[in-house]
């Protein structure tokens, strides 16, 4: 029995004690190194932050190292353990030398976000096939590779979170404009989450999924310069609005931290009601 629990008389389980359980603790992030890719700006960026303000100790990555030094600096204006690290998503062997730099940097590697991802809204019968494999190269396969390295390091302490950042698209194929290479890797991302937490979930590894609605990141300029195709997104929505990158952070978060120890290859959309519909 923990010292902030106490047992039932007649199940024999432990409850937790109401003078003692620190419910705030479950989300802390302390001695925990967490790496996010592409976190120089939008929700990556916001990733940071929220897993920094948590505790964590913060490995920024990005291909834009610039970008990145800037958040670095940020962070630790903030008081937060960070450091930045140059890594295009694309290249497998950058992935390796800088997860194993950063393992050795903080002494450990526990929460992964594979974040960095972009779209192509072109329509699909104008579609290059090198055009559409570019997208999923970024948005699936680079993800698989990091977590793929990623657990190398998680198995030495069975335990670990992995946090993918699929879509509405990943569970629904509308929206104002084509974006298919986008769709499908963002539908495969949930099912490879699916996949690794059945895999993965006996050494401790979680692996789960958000899927966030259109929110302001430069991700969707063009989309919200659009009268119409924004018009479009926010009556579609049942909140009626699109997300402010801020409202991300609770997610991710929750999936990161000890608050979602019991959830592992799980989706939680952050959609303003998007998937409901
Ligand atoms: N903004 C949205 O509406 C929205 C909605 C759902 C899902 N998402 C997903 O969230 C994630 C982040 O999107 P965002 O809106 O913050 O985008 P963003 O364009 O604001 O930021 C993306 C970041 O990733 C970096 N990046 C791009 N390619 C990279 C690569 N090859 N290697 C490393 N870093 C790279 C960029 O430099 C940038 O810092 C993406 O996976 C995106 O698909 C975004």
């Amino acid at each position: 029995m923990k010292n902030d629990e106490v047992i039932d008389n007649v199940s024999g389980f432990a409850m937790p004690a109401a003078s003692k359980f620190d419910v705030f603790n479950l989300f802390c992030l302390k001695n925990r190194t967490v790496v996010i890719t592409g976190s120089a700006q939008g929700i990556g960026r916001v990733a940071a932050i929220a897993c920094g303000k948590a505790g964590g100790n913060i490995a920024i990555t990005d291909k834009d190292i610039n970008a990145a030094k800037i958040l670095e600096d940020e962070l630790k204006d903030a008081g937060i353990n960070a450091k930045s690290w140059e890594l295009d998503v694309v290249i497998e062997d950058k992935i390796i030398e800088v997860f194993d730099s950063i393992s050795s940097h903080f002494g450990s590697l526990d929460i992964l976000i594979n974040n960095a991802g972009t779209a192509n809204r072109n329509p699909a019968e104008e579609m290059k096939t090198e055009d559409f494999e570019k997208i999923i190269r970024l948005n699936l396969t680079s993800s698989f590779i990091c977590c793929r390295t990623a657990s190398k390091y998680m198995f030495k302490n069975n335990k670990g979170s992995i946090i993918n950042i699929s879509s509405i698209m990943g569970v629904t194929g509308g929206g104002p404009a084509p974006n298919s290479p986008y769709h499908a890797s963002k539908g495969a991302l949930v099912n490879l989450t699916r996949s690794l937490a059945n895999e993965w979930g006996e050494r401790g590894i979680r692996v789960n999924s958000i899927g966030p609605t259109y929110t302001k990141t430069r991700l969707i300029k063009e989309l919200n310069a659009n009268k119409e195709k924004l018009d479009h997104i926010i009556e579609r929505t049942p909140l009626k609005r699109l997300a402010e990158v801020s409202e991300m952070a609770g997610g991710i978060l929750f999936l990161a931290s000890d608050a979602s120890s019991i959830v592992t290859g799980h989706t939680l959309m952050l959609d303003g009601g998007w998937s409901a519909i």
